[in-house]
């Protein structure tokens, strides 16, 4: 569960829920490891229990242990596929009903998530991150940090604070001139065509 899900439900106050359809939908590039349990805990800590949840399998663009995971030409069909899936979800979640889907898991989900996640929690430094001198300065690894961690001194990005690891700042860089230490020079970068923020930035 990224870090930034855990806070923004610790803020959220709960009155009266008791009795509301609740659900929760994951989404992953694999498997959802122990997320199910881990959010419905936390949920259920701020007084409101999850009926029913759901995942959906969406491009692995989390390139900072290895390349995009998806390859490019089967990113397409993926996309299609859990639109079809999501037309289900909304119908369920219309009738109030239960999930017909099987969650996304693989392996051990347990023993993965609980290894998983304390790496993750140790590992969110922003200090590897930088930009190359092909940045231009255009501010839109800016725009896009969820955390306001990116500021642009002497027009080129610097990091100062938390980081969710989401990697919008990474993938949304147009010169692909940022970079997380060398291991990230290579890899391939990954924007979902329905969800492009330079669009938005852009006015268009
Ligand atoms: C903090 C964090 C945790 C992640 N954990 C998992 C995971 O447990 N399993 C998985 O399959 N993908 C995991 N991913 C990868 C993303 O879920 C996956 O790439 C997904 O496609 C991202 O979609 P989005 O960035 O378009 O929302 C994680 C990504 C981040 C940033
Ligand atoms: S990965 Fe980039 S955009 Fe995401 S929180 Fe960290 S600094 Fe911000
Ligand atoms: S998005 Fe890329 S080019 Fe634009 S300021 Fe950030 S690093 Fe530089």
């Amino acid at each position: 569960m990224p870090i930034i899900v855990t806070e923004f439900v610790g803020k959220l106050l709960f009155e009266n829920y008791e009795n509301n359809y609740c659900y929760a939908v994951y989404n992953c590039g694999g498997s959802i490891g122990n997320t199910d349990h881990d959010f419905a805990k936390l949920l259920n800590s701020k007084g409101c229990n999850i009926d029913t949840p759901f995942s959906v399998f969406m491009p692995d663009n989390y390139i900072l242990m290895m390349d995009l995971l998806t390859p490019a030409d089967e990113i397409p069909p993926l996309l299609f596929r859990t639109d079809q899936r999501l037309i289900t979800i909304n119908e369920t979640i219309a009738q109030r009903g239960p999930s017909p889907l099987k969650l996304h898991k693989k392996g051990f989900p347990k023993l993965s998530s609980a290894i998983m996640h304390p790496y993750y929690l140790k590992h969110r430094s922003v200090k590897p991150f930088h930009a190359t001198d092909a940045c231009t300065g255009c501010g839109i690894c800016v725009k896009v940090c969820p955390y306001q961690t990116i500021r642009l001194e002497n027009r080129k990005p610097v990091w100062h604070g938390e980081c969710t690891q989401c990697l919008a700042c990474l993938h949304h860089c147009p010169e692909k001139a940022l970079q997380y230490g060398k291991k990230t020079t290579k890899r391939g970068r990954y924007l979902n065509p329905n969800c492009n923020l330079i669009q938005k930035h852009n006015g268009s």
